[in-house]
């Protein structure tokens, strides 16, 4: 079991623990007095999930109503979010009442959206039942949902009151979605922790669950320090954005279908690498994301990546945000004109 304190403006545990999902009432109870919730969750992780919760809640003496929606990115939007602000009036949810977001990344990010916006703000626990959410997104308080511009334009940053990491949850993830989540794992090797990239290097997609727990608390532990300098997304954080700019343009390209998020970091992170880094660095990463299944490039012509890459957050108007890892551990954050990025990027 373990514990990690995230000092941001509102501080709180990530608690990472196998099978702390059966005791998630008892950890609820010990940092909010309200004994109302309701818990936000997908179908899938509904069926798979929900009862445990439940019962665990009930011991606690915490009532709760439960939403469910399909799972998936195109649910994460303005029509399911008034559906989830409507579920909260009828079940009279007032600023003493809590959120659980029972699921992975579209579950939290759009639960922790309506707990910024309901009432002007009420408390949320997440609880991350995939890779990527435990690794990355439910820590750290950036919340969203899709508009028709783009993906994660409408958020706001808020703080969870608690997060819950049970890594058994995982087992029952589809290999792609654990590559999804090994993707951001690499990028936190590659970032700020060669022992972690060794590790990541010395497994591969059958075996990694031996490590889970290692992993899960080494990349929050990461998070947290980056997070902790920088919580709203000014300077250091952008770091952690290590093969999302590309990563995003290959998603984009894509239409956000048949491509992960997790595919799309990877290829990034690969295609950045190659343009940028020595080449015996270039084929390390490669191998090691191949390991996980994910792709070290893709078949999008430059050309026609960049305009994606243009419409990307960390751009302004005319320059680039952009982050290059030189030596394993060691992120770097490059700024550089637009032009001059797609010079670099299609010579
Ligand atoms: P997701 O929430 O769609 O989950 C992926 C799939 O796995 C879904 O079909 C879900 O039903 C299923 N699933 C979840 N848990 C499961 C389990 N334990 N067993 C079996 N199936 C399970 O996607 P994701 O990859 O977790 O998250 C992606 C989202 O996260 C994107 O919307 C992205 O924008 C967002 N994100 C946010 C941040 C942040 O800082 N807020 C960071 C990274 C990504
Ligand atoms: N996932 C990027 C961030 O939290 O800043």
């Amino acid at each position: 079991m373990k514990n990690i304190r995230i000092g941001t403006s509102r501080p709180y545990d990530v608690h990472i623990e196998r099978g702390s999902l059966k005791k998630s009432g008892e950890l609820i109870s010990a940092v909010l007095n309200s004994k109302k919730a309701v818990i936000i969750t997908d179908d899938t992780v509904d069926k798979l999930y929900s009862d445990t919760l439940r019962e665990s809640l009930e011991k606690s003496g915490i009532s709760f109503d439960i939403f469910v929606f399909p799972h998936g990115e195109q649910s994460k939007n303005i029509k399911t979010l008034s559906a989830i602000y409507n579920c909260l009036c009828d079940n009279s949810i007032t600023r003493s009442d809590f959120l659980i977001a029972l699921g992975g990344g579209v579950v939290g990010d759009i639960t922790g959206f309506a707990a910024a916006t309901f009432l002007r703000g009420i408390e949320f626990v997440q609880i991350p039942t995939t890779l990527l959410a435990q690794v990355d997104s439910s820590v750290g308080g950036k919340t969203a949902i899709d508009i028709t511009g783009g993906k994660n334009l409408v958020g706001a940053f808020k703080q969870p009151a608690l997060v819950i990491c049970d890594s058994d949850t995982l087992t029952t993830l589809p290999e792609d979605e654990l590559g999804c989540g090994m993707a951001e794992v690499i990028k936190y090797g590659m970032i700020r922790d060669e022992n972690l990239f060794e590790i990541c290097e010395s497994h591969n997609i059958r075996n990694i669950h031996e490590v889970m727990d290692e992993i899960v608390s080494t990349c929050v532990d990461i998070k947290r320090q980056v997070v902790e300098n920088d919580e709203f997304d000014r300077g250091e954080r952008m770091l952690l954005n290590f093969g999302h700019t590309l990563g995003h343009a290959v998603e984009g390209w894509h239409n956000y279908t048949n491509y992960t998020h997790g595919m799309g970091v990877a290829a990034g992170m690969c295609m950045i690498t190659r343009r940028f880094c020595d080449e015996k660095l270039a084929e390390k990463l490669e191998k090691c994301v191949e390991a996980y299944k994910l792709p070290i490039s893709t078949e999008a012509p430059m050309i026609e990546l960049l305009p994606f890459c243009a419409m990307d957050k960390k751009c302004e108007s005319s320059s680039i945000s952009y982050i290059v890892c030189p030596e394993i551990g060691k992120g770097e954050i490059r700024k550089t004109s637009t032009a001059e990025f797609f010079r670099l990027m299609e010579g």
